[in-house]
């Protein structure tokens, strides 16, 4: 299987949108009432709002191909609003890294880890940072793999009606 890593472009959007919408459904089905699940997928992974995504100059959003079809996606963002502690430091949001379910556990994740923390090192920031939900134990193991850590923080990431909570992790850069 090779794979590869490219700049999504607004003509993606569509593919986008349908993996977006996949893996989020994938990941979280059961944790909140499919009315719920709808209408989130409904507002946060239309074209509409992804294609303004895509426009944005200062998001970056990666496919990884497996022989030249989209399996994962990786979207980053210097920013700070949802995380006001974090403005003590240049800091990089890992806004969005899913991979289709078929696709786990191969390196495709790592290979979109490798690019974040690539550019991050590049453009010196201070910090990257992410939310992941409490119980979601597989994505935290593999972001302990990458040395980041629990800051201690938590934000409301409300599913719907449905309450949960993510945690802020980070990784201090040298
Ligand atoms: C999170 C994600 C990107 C990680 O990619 P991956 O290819 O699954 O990552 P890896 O297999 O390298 O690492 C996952 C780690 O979780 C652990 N793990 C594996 N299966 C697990 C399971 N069923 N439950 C809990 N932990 C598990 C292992 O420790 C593994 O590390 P290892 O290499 O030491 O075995 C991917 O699982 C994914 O897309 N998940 C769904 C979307 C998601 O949760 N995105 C993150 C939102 S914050």
């Amino acid at each position: 299987m090779e794979i590869n890593i490219r700049r999504i472009s607004i003509d993606d959007v569509s593919v986008l949108s349908l993996m977006a919408r996949q893996t989020f459904n994938d990941t979280f089905t059961g944790t909140c009432t499919e009315a719920d699940m709808l209408s989130f997928l409904d507002q946060f992974y239309s074209t509409a709002q992804l294609g303004s995504e895509l426009l944005d100059e200062e998001m970056y959003c990666f496919f990884a191909e497996a022989d030249g079809v989209p399996v994962a996606y990786l979207q980053f963002k210097e920013a700070y609003n949802s995380f006001p502690e974090i403005k003590r430091w240049k800091a990089l949001e890992l806004k969005r890294i899913y991979v289709l379910a078929g696709f786990h556990g191969k390196g495709i994740a790592q290979k979109l880890m490798d690019l974040f923390l690539g550019f991050a090192n590049e453009k010196k920031y201070e910090v990257v940072w992410l939310g992941v939900w409490e119980h979601n134990i597989r994505a935290q193991k593999f972001y302990e793999k990458y040395g980041f850590a629990d800051s201690g923080y938590t934000h409301d990431f409300p599913i719907g009606k449905t309450p949960q909570t993510d945690k802020w992790l980070w990784k201090f850069l040298a």
